[in-house]
């Protein structure tokens, strides 16, 4: 085996974000950058003989091509097996599994999530451990300490096999697997839903409905799960082909990224069910006729009806969600009698839980929903569960979500985002507020009062690993809540995300527009912390 060494002047600026390096395709391609990361985080893995490397990703513009690299480092960096998606192809959810099911040491997972893709857009790497998810900060944090002193990088000198044929190939002291990428994804849905109720449901001639692929990952497995396996009529899956520049759209499973299905959603003649995921396939929308479910809510109700779904019949350990997440699934909880986890942004936080026992399901405002099967987030899952709550009880999106509120009460939810920052203002406006969270206590701005404004911390209950400084969050009387983060997953400047809430109990109004519901806690966001004054914005560029 011929192993060439290439030296390399350090890179300084390779530190994860909230989901792994991302950066725009254009940085990532400068010679040697995606290859120095690479080794970085093989160092920090550590391999040893006999370890496998599964490599996946969601399409984009440049994967490909960095799967081959990654092909190529791996072995050349220890590892005995590189199990590889064909084409490069994998989803994040998929992947996840096959880490678990494989018993490979850990994946490479190549994908920028719901950023846009091309040579314009954005690329990203991210490492998951043998658990099959994320890796922890602690690893993180050693690999941007590894890149910033990193002066070569190992990697073949022979080419990667085609990735466009499944099958096994010997290269340098190793084997390389290309796999189908779907197959054992579809077969893990098959154990945790009741397809034949869901099957039974879709080909109801009455009932109609459509996923959006937005062109990226998960087009093939919609297709495979929905069209083939379910049944649904050929064309339930949109815009189903993965393209490397998602056929130029905004792979955000968002309304405004999904034109067809909200014209459709909000038209005269409304589908039954509509949903969409995004990039690499773990986040998802649910729509039901002129409703979106908001992200927090659609975890409360998947927790509140999982006795309808096998694999969660025999009822839930516990519920997590991340800080800034509505306190839906917090009641459903408590209405259960289980553990309530909250964390911070981030879907690696889960993972200890779910390894643990502690939590079955859990999830994120960022249209985020998981469970224990794999240690993702995974989108097209989410869609499915929806599909078999709808089978199993027989009512349509907007009586289940009507019916929810009816019972645990609704939190109103808005998220504003201010884009666009400077680093160094946005970072210095976070360090004011932690500063002034401890003085704020009584304050009265807009007919609210501040009871407390906490700098959130986090202390694993699994392994006692602890973080500081991941949000500021201000409780208000009466009961809602203002949280103020910065977003980790950008690729140049900042943005500051506000997330508001306010809960109406099952006797009050429950069915007001969120902006007007949220309008006086929108202001308390702003003159709380002195957006205008400090950050020069009057209105924020994106409201969710
Ligand atoms: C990624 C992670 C999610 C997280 C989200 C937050 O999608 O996988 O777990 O919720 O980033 O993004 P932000 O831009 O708010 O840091
Ligand atoms: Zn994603």
């Amino acid at each position: 085996m011929s192993i060439q060494s290439v030296s390399i002047t350090p890179w300084q600026d390779q530190e994860p974000g909230t989901s792994g390096l991302r950066k725009s395709t254009r940085d990532f391609m400068r010679p040697g950058y995606l290859e120095a990361f690479l080794q970085s985080v093989f160092d920090e893995a550590a391999p040893q003989p006999g370890d496998a490397l599964l490599v996946g990703g969601d399409g984009r513009f440049f994967c490909r091509e960095a799967a081959a690299i990654v092909v190529r480092m791996a072995l050349a960096n220890g590892f005995s097996r590189v199990i590889v998606g064909r084409d490069g192809l994998m989803s994040t959810p998929a992947a996840s599994h096959l880490i678990r099911k494989r018993g490979a040491k850990g994946g490479v997972i190549l994908s920028a999530s719901h950023n846009p893709g091309g040579p314009d857009g954005d690329f990203g790497v991210k490492y998951n451990t043998d658990s099959g998810g994320p890796a922890p900060t602690t690893f993180t944090a050693g690999v941007f300490a590894r890149s910033k002193a990193l002066t070569a990088y190992r990697i073949l000198q022979d080419e990667a096999p085609d990735l466009s044929v499944v099958g096994e190939t010997r290269l340098g002291d190793g084997v390389v697997e290309v796999v189908d990428p779907i197959a054992d994804y579809a077969g893990l849905m098959e154990t945790v839903f009741d397809f034949d109720a869901i099957r039974a449901l879709v080909s109801q001639p009455g009932f109609r409905m459509a996923f959006d692929a937005m062109n990226a990952v998960t087009g093939p497995y919609a297709t495979e799960i929905l069209e083939r396996r379910l049944g649904a009529p050929a064309g339930t899956v949109l815009r189903g082909e993965p393209l490397p520049d998602f056929g130029g759209g905004h792979p955000d499973p968002h309304p405004d990224h999904t034109p067809e299905l909200t014209a459709r959603m909000f038209g005269e003649d409304p589908l039954d069910f509509a949903a969409a995921s995004d990039g690499d396939g773990d986040r998802n929308m649910i729509m039901g006729p002129a409703m979106v479910v908001s992200p927090g809510d659609s975890l409360a109700i998947l927790a509140a009806h999982a006795d309808c779904v096998p694999r969660y019949r025999d009822g839930l350990k516990g519920l997590a969600r991340s800080m800034p997440t509505s306190r839906a699934a917090d009641r459903v909880a408590a209405a259960l009698g289980i553990e309530m986890h909250e964390t911070p942004t981030g879907w690696k936080f889960f993972t200890n839980l779910l390894d643990a026992g502690r939590i079955t399901l859990c999830g994120e405002e960022s249209f985020g929903t998981g469970s224990d099967h794999v240690r993702e987030k995974d989108g097209l899952w989410a869609v499915l569960f929806w599909l078999n709550v709808l089978a199993a009880t027989g009512k349509g999106v907007g009586e289940v979500v009507v019916g929810h509120w009816s019972r645990f009460g609704r939190d109103y939810y808005q998220r504003h985002d201010y884009e666009g920052l400077e680093v160094g203002p946005a970072q210095d406006f976070m360090k004011g507020l932690r500063e002034a969270a401890a003085g704020a206590e009584g304050r009265q701005i807009a007919g609210y009062l501040v009871q407390s404004a906490e700098d959130f911390a986090y202390s694993d209950p699994v392994d006692g690993s602890e973080v500081k400084h991941q949000g500021v969050t201000v409780r208000l009387s009466p009961d809602a809540r203002v949280t103020y983060r910065l977003s980790g997953t950008g690729s140049s400047g900042a943005t500051l995300r506000v997330y508001l809430e306010r809960f109406e109990d099952p006797a009050g109004d429950l069915h007001r527009d969120p902006a007007e519901a949220l309008a006086a806690v929108a202001e308390v966001s702003r003159a709380f912390a002195g957006i205008e004054a400090r950050l020069g914005r009057t209105e924020p560029s994106v409201i969710t």
